[in-house]
Parts: C-alpha cells; sequence; structure tokens
C-alpha cells in the first residue's frame, strides 16, 4: 500500500519502509540525536537516546511497523514503532511499571516504543498523522496502544497531545505517553 499526497506544493510519497531506506533513516536518526541536553535552540525538537544501528531498522521494517515520507526521492520523516531493537529495556521497565499501577490494563497488548522524526523544512504539513494512518492496518493486528517516552525539554510535547498522544504519567525529567489504536479500549 502506498499514498501520494500534496500538501503546501509539496508532493510526498507515504509508504513503509523498505530495507533499501536503511542509511537515510539512520542518517535522519543521527542527525537529530544528541548526546547531551546542554545545548541552545531546542525550537524544533531532538532525540535524547542511543542511535538505531543498521540491523536494528532491518528487524524493524521486517516487522512492518515503520513507515517513511519521501520527497524528491529523499527520505525526509519517519515513523517507527520499535519492538525489536536493542533499545527497548527502559520502555519495558516503564510499561510493566504502568501495568502494575493500573494505569494500563493487563490484557491489552502494548508497541513499545515510537520513535518520529520530521526534516525541519517540512515540520507542520501533518506528515506524522499521515505515516500513522498508513501504518495503521499494520498495527492494530497486533497492538492496541502505542507507547512513547518524551523528554520534559522537548518543546515537541506539544505535538505528541494534539496529534492525539495521552500522557499517562510524568516526572521531572520526562514523560510517558499512550496513543490508542482502536478508540474503544
Ligand atoms: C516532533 C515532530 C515529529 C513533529 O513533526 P511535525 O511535522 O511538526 O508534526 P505535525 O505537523 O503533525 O504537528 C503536530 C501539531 O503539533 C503542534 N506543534 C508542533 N510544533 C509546534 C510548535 N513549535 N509550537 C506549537 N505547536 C506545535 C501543532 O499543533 C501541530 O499541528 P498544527 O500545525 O496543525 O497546529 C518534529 O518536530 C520532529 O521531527 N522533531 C525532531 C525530532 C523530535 O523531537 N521527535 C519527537 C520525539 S519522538
Amino acid at each position: 500500500m502506498n499514498n501520494i499526497i500534496t500538501i503546501n506544493n509539496n508532493t510526498f510519497e507515504i509508504r513503509l519502509a523498505k530495507l533499501e531506506d536503511i542509511n537515510e533513516i539512520q542518517i535522519l536518526n543521527r542527525k537529530w540525536t544528541v548526546k547531551s541536553l546542554d545545548f541552545d535552540n531546542k525550537n524544533d525538537g531532538f532525540l535524547f537516546c542511543e542511535e538505531y544501528k543498521p540491523e536494528d531498522l532491518k528487524k524493524i521494517i521486517e516487522s512492518k511497523e515503520i513507515a517513511v515520507a519521501t520527497t524528491k526521492n529523499e527520505v525526509i520523516a519517519y515513523y517507527i514503532n520499535d519492538n525489536h531493537s536493542h533499545l527497548l529495556s527502559q520502555y519495558e521497565s516503564a510499561i510493566k511499571q504502568l501495568i502494575q499501577d493500573d494505569i494500563i490494563s493487563e490484557n491489552l497488548r502494548v508497541s513499545k516504543r515510537t520513535q518520529i522524526v520530521v526534516e525541519k523544512d517540512f515540520h507542520r504539513l501533518g506528515l506524522p498523522s499521515q505515516m500513522l494512518k498508513l501504518l495503521k492496518p499494520y498495527l492494530t493486528i497486533k497492538y492496541d496502544l502505542l507507547f512513547s517516552i518524551g523528554i520534559n525539554e522537548n518543546p515537541k510535547r506539544i505535538a505528541h497531545e494534539k496529534a492525539g498522544w495521552k500522557i499517562v504519567y510524568e516526572n521531572d525529567f520526562n514523560y510517558y505517553c499512550i496513543y490508542k489504536l482502536n478508540a474503544d479500549k
């Protein structure tokens, strides 16, 4: 399944990621990853975590849980739902805590980690929701909820909330949020 859309005179293809995209996805991931929060101008957002390795991305692509947006044959955004990488232990512990605290019901199927990146020139065009729309048929057969951990200092926290994510826990440093794939659950 793929999808061509035009927004503000830019034409994008929204599709599942392919193995040939690994290099470009890795470049986007690396570009937005910071090693410390001690930097100026956080306005466009950032990723404060380890980078994905090609073997992680291969598994995620093969599971059909990642979409990309391309323009002029270049990958300019991705929407990762990660249940296979080597970067999940913090997410698994957080989900376990939320189940123990009855914030997430234990019969629900939870996708462990969502990470979204859109290149700066294409922010505020609604690409994340287009990518999620494409992924939904693949995700809803496996999961009831998507899960993510955000950093309070990321001003893009608002983008999570506006896109329908619900913050279910927060402390001084980060926040946990969920997205219901099936509104009835
Ligand atoms: C976070 C990110 C994916 C959002 O992408 P985006 O393309 O801007 O998202 P959307 O177009 O869907 O914006 C969603 C909504 O968030 C809100 N929003 C986003 N940025 C905002 C800002 N700087 N100020 C106020 N509201 C903002 C808006 O309500 C926007 O909808 P609107 O334009 O219709 O008002 C993008 O900024 C990004 O890749 N940043 C770098 C990496 C990152 O921080 N990822 C998040 C960690 S998972």
